[in-house]
C-alpha cells in the first residue's frame, strides 16, 4: 500500500491557515497556494535518488552528489491543481508540465474528462499530480487513471487537503501510489465539499462564482 504523507511542517501549517480563511482574496490565496507547494515540493521529492560525479572546488577535486534516476512531470488537475504548479516549478525547473482537465459535475459527482496535454515521454517520467482537494476521490483517481492508460507507471499525488473518503477511494484504486497532503480534514459535508476546507479551490484561485 503507498503511504499517506501529511506534511505537517510549522510554515506549511501557518499558510495553509490563511489560505482556508474565507476573507482572504484571490492575490493572497494563490500567492499562499504558491508558496505551500514550494515548501511540499521539497518534501515530496526526498526519496529522489542521487549519484555521485567528480567537480572541483576552489581548492580540490571532490565527488559530490546530484539528482540521477527517472526525470519529473508536474501534472496538474485542471483547474485548481494549476494554482500547484508554479511553486512546485520553483524547486524543480527541468520538469516537465502535462495538464489534464476534469470536472466535477454538480449532480453526479462523477468526474468529467474534457482536456490532456502531455509529454510524449510520461512512461519515462516520475509524475507529480496535483489537486488542492481530494474530496471524494473521483477526480484524482480518474486522472491517475488517465495517466496510466497513456503511459505513466510512476505517480506520487500532491493535494493540499484531503478527506479520509477521498484518500480511502485513492488507495483502493491505485494502492501503489503514495499521497502526500498538507491536513486530512474531518469530513464531507452532503454536497460533497471538505469540511472545515478552505471552499472551492478553482474559484478562490481565479475569482470565479
Ligand atoms: C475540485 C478540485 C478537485 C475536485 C475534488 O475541482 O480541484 O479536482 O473538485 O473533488 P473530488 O475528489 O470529489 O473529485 P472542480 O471539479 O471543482 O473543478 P475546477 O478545479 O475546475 O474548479
Ligand atoms: N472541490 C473543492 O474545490 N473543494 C472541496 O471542498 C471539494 C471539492
Amino acid at each position: 500500500m503507498g503511504k499517506v504523507v501529511v506534511l505537517d511542517h510549522p510554515l506549511i501549517k501557518h499558510k495553509l491557515t490563511f489560505i482556508r480563511d474565507k476573507n482572504t482574496g484571490s492575490k493572497e490565496f494563490r500567492e499562499l497556494v504558491k508558496e505551500v507547494s514550494m515548501l511540499m515540493a521539497y518534501e515530496v521529492t526526498r526519496d529522489l535518488s542521487l549519484e555521485e560525479i567528480e567537480i572541483e572546488t576552489p581548492l580540490t577535486k571532490m565527488k559530490a552528489e546530484v539528482i540521477s534516476g527517472k526525470k519529473l512531470g508536474l501534472v496538474p488537475i485542471l483547474r485548481a491543481g494549476l494554482g500547484m504548479v508554479d511553486g512546485m516549478l520553483n524547486l524543480l525547473p527541468a520538469a516537465r508540465v502535462g495538464h489534464v482537465g476534469l470536472y466535477r459535475d454538480p449532480k453526479t459527482l462523477k468526474p468529467v474528462e474534457y482536456y490532456c496535454k502531455l509529454p510524449n515521454d510520461i512512461g519515462d517520467r516520475e509524475l507529480i499530480v496535483l489537486d488542492p482537494m481530494l474530496a471524494t476521490g473521483g477526480s484524482a483517481t480518474a486522472a491517475i487513471e488517465f495517466l496510466k492508460e497513456r503511459g505513466s507507471n510512476s505517480m506520487k499525488l500532491v493535494c493540499l487537503i484531503a478527506a479520509p473518503e477521498g484518500i480511502e477511494v485513492v488507495q483502493k484504486a491505485h494502492p501503489e501510489v503514495d499521497i502526500y497532503v498538507a491536513s486530512i480534514d474531518e469530513r464531507l459535508n452532503e454536497n460533497a465539499y471538505i469540511v472545515p476546507g478552505l471552499g472551492d479551490a478553482g474559484d478562490r484561485l481565479f475569482g470565479t462564482k
